[in-house]
């Protein structure tokens, strides 16, 4: 095993020991003046059970950090092993509902069909953490159904 000590010169060996950690992905929506919106996110983590709570982290230097960071309500969708191009599908602009099956929840917050499991949340906090906010959010409904999860490891969707 080789140590280093990460610096913002060279972030490369640090993005490849986070990548030994295996995730993974979601879809998180909200509702925003110019529509609704999301974004593929691995950063999504439970945080508390009672009462219910989870995060995720948008990137400071995303086009949609401030619309994630101030809005009142966000959906977090993980998703299934068959759903990789949506996933790829949201790390592009965001916008594009059109070709997706979705309709809208508590607060307008966009509800994306087919995923594993989802989570409707109130934006409970939001902390800057680095180039990364830490978004709390307090969760007010969820759902579920069976089936394999799409993985992200080494930098790579795993489709299986
Ligand atoms: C597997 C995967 C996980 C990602 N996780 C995050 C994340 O947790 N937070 C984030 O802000 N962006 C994440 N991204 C990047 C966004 O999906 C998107 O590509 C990026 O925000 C594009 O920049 P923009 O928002 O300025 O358009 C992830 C991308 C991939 C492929």
């Amino acid at each position: 095993m080789q140590s280093f000590i990460p610096n913002a010169q060279d972030p490369r060996k640090f993005r490849d020991a986070l990548g030994k950690y295996a995730t993974g992905v979601c879809v998180i929506t909200t509702d925003c003046p110019r529509g609704p919106l999301g974004i593929t996110a691995n950063s999504f983590v439970s945080v508390s059970l009672d009462p219910p709570m989870v995060l995720w982290c948008p990137a400071r230097y995303s086009r949609r950090y401030e619309a994630f960071t101030t809005c009142n309500s966000f959906a977090i969708h993980v998703l299934a092993q068959d759903q990789l191009e949506l996933a790829r599908h949201f790390t592009g602009d965001g916008l594009d509902f059109a070709p997706l099956k979705w309709s809208r929840g508590a607060d307008d917050v966009p509800l994306l069909e087919g995923c594993l499991a989802r989570f409707e949340c109130e934006n409970y906090s939001v902390t800057e953490a680095g180039d990364h906010a830490v978004v709390i959010g307090q969760v007010i409904r969820a759902a579920t159904r069976e089936g394999a999860p799409l993985m992200f490891l080494d930098g790579r969707f795993q489709p299986g």
